[in-house]
């Protein structure tokens, strides 16, 4: 486990322990913002899929729930630092062959799609630049792991500066974007057309 995440493990852990396995104790909002993301990041998914994901940062598995729910065939494999989430996920969703949970910072295998909501956000006390390389580290990974493609959320630089904190990491959606095209695939959609301060890229490895 890369040592350079040990404060934001610690950050996370200690939500779930306030909060339960709830949209709170992963430090979202509300339940219905961290569906809205859900519908995002799988935008590119249909509905009799039987492709498997990698939830990169599962949490207590929320995402895990959202993807039986509608698109019921396809494999799971949650991934998250803070071995409280996945001891919570474990307790309410269980393991099969086709679901599983790891406490890791990747996945043990490439699977054909990694998905990521809201690992990009809790910087800390990193500045831009050191934060910036933490994501690009973790983005070629995404790629490493991928057979089809990836995505990820980010907040967005365009929130309002008075909204804005300096623990969160505000991310520019332009020099992502340019980044996933030039170095990943020619096939890559932002999506920045949703009510939250954030926005969504997938990069899909074939059109
Ligand atoms: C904002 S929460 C979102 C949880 C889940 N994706 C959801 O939307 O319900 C972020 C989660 O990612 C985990 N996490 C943060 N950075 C990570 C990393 N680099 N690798 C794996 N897990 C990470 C945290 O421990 C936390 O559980």
């Amino acid at each position: 486990m890369k040592s350079e995440l040990d404060d934001i493990e610690r950050y996370y852990s200690a939500k779930i322990a306030e909060h339960g396995p709830v949209a709170r104790g992963v430090d979202w909002k509300d339940e219905a913002s961290q569906t809205l993301r859900f519908d995002k990041l799988s935008a590119a998914f249909i509905p009799d899929s039987t492709d498997d994901v990698a939830d990169w940062g599962c949490g207590y598995g929320a995402y895990c729930g959202y993807l039986s729910g509608r698109f019921p065939r396809m494999g799971y494999t949650g991934i998250d630092i803070s071995a409280e989430m996945v001891e919570a996920a474990r307790a309410s969703l269980g393991e099969t062959e086709r679901r599983r949970f790891l406490q890791a910072d990747r996945p043990d295998r490439p699977h054909d799609w990694c998905v990521a909501s809201g690992i990009f956000n809790v910087r800390l006390e990193r500045d831009d630049a050191s934060w910036l390389g933490v994501i690009h580290d973790i983005i070629d990974l995404m790629d490493a792991h991928s057979t089809k493609g990836f995505a990820f959320n980010a907040l967005t630089s365009y929130s309002d500066a008075d909204k804005q904190r300096d623990y969160l990491y505000y991310a520019s959606p332009e020099d992502l974007f340019a980044r996933c095209k030039s170095r990943y695939s020619r096939f890559v959609t932002l999506l920045h057309d949703y009510d939250l301060y954030e926005f969504t890229i997938i990069v899909r490895k074939s059109p």
